[in-house]
């Protein structure tokens, strides 16, 4: 089915939905007032598949993996400033770094992590008011979350929860790396002012500690001996290659990947907790049963189903990429959405994008039942009447096939340190905020009112 509405006035239609905080609810509406999971617009004379229907979605991700790359659009605006990496390579390139980073993510080094963690916590718990006053969550999260993945990633933080203890070329990059990941927000995405933040942004910070990577990868092997210590994902790579622009390029990529997503995902689960006392309440009866008072471990984290639920539910009606988009590479035939219900197949052809929107298909009623908008984690779980939801590709807030997100399982090991160590030091949290929550669209999607909150510590 063609659609004018979504089509014709595409461009000039998005712009204003984001502005205005509604894009997601209105292609949402769409797709229902239509009738239809697919549909095909005209934009500027090229054609464009958008849906919400998994069975295309295997296909393009999977089945048909080959056929697809990153759309040339993605490419064109992150390679000038992250450079080639993971996350804006196809191919042989992309495969490369898949298979270099794999080893930062497997179980025993994120047994490891959790050490880090808690440092890192404890500075997340100090910078948290407790005279009861009004905080941003969401603002500390973001600060929590860079500060970790510089520290987990180059080996030096950036220390932003630290007022005070951040050095200048730290504190230009942690300025310079969220205008750039909020797309200049505000400023009317003018390329100068972020390609000039960009070259401060790579330039001081990052570039002196690739510095000192290799030259402590030069003096270990001047001595024959390897540095003691955690490896970090840095002197990884220095030990393969001395091409500094390509090490720049793949910790760029990496903090981009993995920063503002486990973030925003940490607000909209505090976001719930703090407006639900019983949800509250039940996740702190299973802290009590599956880690007491003492430090949270991997396997006592993996035993909290109920906190799983939860996780699961927020990345299911929030999801932090809500929308997606691949490019054919060649002529290739979906499973579904041509004719007019969308319901036969249909020819994409090569150089054509399809879009997707995981928001969309994850409230589905046909999917998730006609409670699909609700918050609802013990949908999750099976009870003696009911086994919980076993979802496929209905359900992607990491995607799916070769290119899953590779940081899933340490996201949400950090997300439920985080949950854990918070609810064990304060009693109570509760809501400051009457608003619903809203969308606010950037690269990845994060609540618009952040996550008002108000914390009791414990007695
Ligand atoms: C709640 C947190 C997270 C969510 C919701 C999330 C979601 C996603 C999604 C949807 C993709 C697919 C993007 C695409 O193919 O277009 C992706 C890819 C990726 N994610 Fe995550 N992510 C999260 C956390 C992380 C973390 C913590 C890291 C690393 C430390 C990470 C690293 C990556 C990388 C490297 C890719 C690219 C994989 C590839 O193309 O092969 N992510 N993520």
């Amino acid at each position: 089915m063609t659609d004018r509405i979504l089509g014709i006035d595409f461009l000039w239609a998005n712009r204003k939905i984001i502005r205005e905080h509604s894009a997601l609810e209105t292609t949402r509406k769409r797709f229902i007032e239509l009738g239809t999971n697919t549909v095909q617009l005209a934009v500027l004379g090229q054609r464009v598949i958008v849906t919400s229907e998994p069975d295309i979605l295997k296909t393009v991700l999977a089945l048909e993996f080959k056929s697809f790359c990153l759309p040339d659009g993605r490419k064109k605006i992150m390679v000038p400033f992250l450079g080639e990496g993971i996350f804006t390579t196809d191919g042989i390139a992309w495969q490369h770094s898949r298979d270099m980073l794999r080893p930062i993510f497997v179980r025993s080094q994120l047994v490891e992590d959790l050490e880090m963690f808690e440092r890192r916590v404890n500075h997340l718990i100090e910078a948290i008011p407790k005279d009861h006053s009004t905080v941003d969550l969401q603002t500390l999260f973001f600060r929590f979350t860079l500060d970790l993945a510089t520290e987990f990633l180059f080996g030096e933080s950036t220390n932003c929860l630290l007022p005070g203890r951040e050095s200048e070329s730290s504190a230009k990059f942690v300025e310079a790396f969220n205008y750039c990941q909020s797309f200049g927000d505000g400023d009317g995405m003018n390329p100068l002012s972020i390609l000039l933040r960009f070259r401060a942004f790579k330039k001081d910070f990052v570039d002196e500690l690739i510095k000192k990577a290799l030259s402590n990868r030069q003096m270990a092997a001047e001595k024959s001996t390897t540095e003691p210590g955690r490896v970090t994902f840095l002197s990884q790579l220095a030990a393969e290659t001395t091409d500094r622009v390509k090490i720049r390029s793949e910790l760029l990529n990496l903090l981009l990947a993995g920063r503002d997503t486990t973030a925003a995902l940490m607000a909209n689960v505090f976001f719930e907790l703090s407006r639900r006392p019983e949800m509250q309440s039940r996740v702190r009866r299973e802290i009590d049963t599956c880690i007491g008072a003492g430090l949270p471990t991997f396997e006592g984290i993996k035993s909290m189903k109920y906190l799983r639920a939860v996780f699961n539910e927020s990345l299911r009606t929030h999801p932090i990429v809500p929308e997606n988009s691949r490019q054919a590479v060649q002529d290739t035939v979906l499973p579904l959405g041509g004719g007019e219900d969308g319901k036969s197949p249909a020819l994409i052809k090569k150089g054509q994008l399809l879009a997707w929107s995981s928001y969309s298909m994850h409230r589905r009623g046909d999917l998730y039942g006609e409670d699909a908008a609700e918050f609802r984690p013990e949908r999750w779980l099976d009870d003696a009447n009911e086994k919980g939801l076993r979802v496929g590709w209905e359900y992607l807030p990491f995607n799916g096939g070769p290119r899953i997100c590779i940081g899933q399982q340490f996201a949400l090991l950090e997300s439920s340190y985080v949950v854990i160590r918070i609810l064990q030091s304060f009693s109570h949290i509760e809501s400051r905020d009457a608003e619903p929550w809203r969308e606010k669209l950037m690269l990845t999607c994060i609540s618009l009112g952040g996550c008002k909150v108000a914390l009791t510590p414990n007695a």
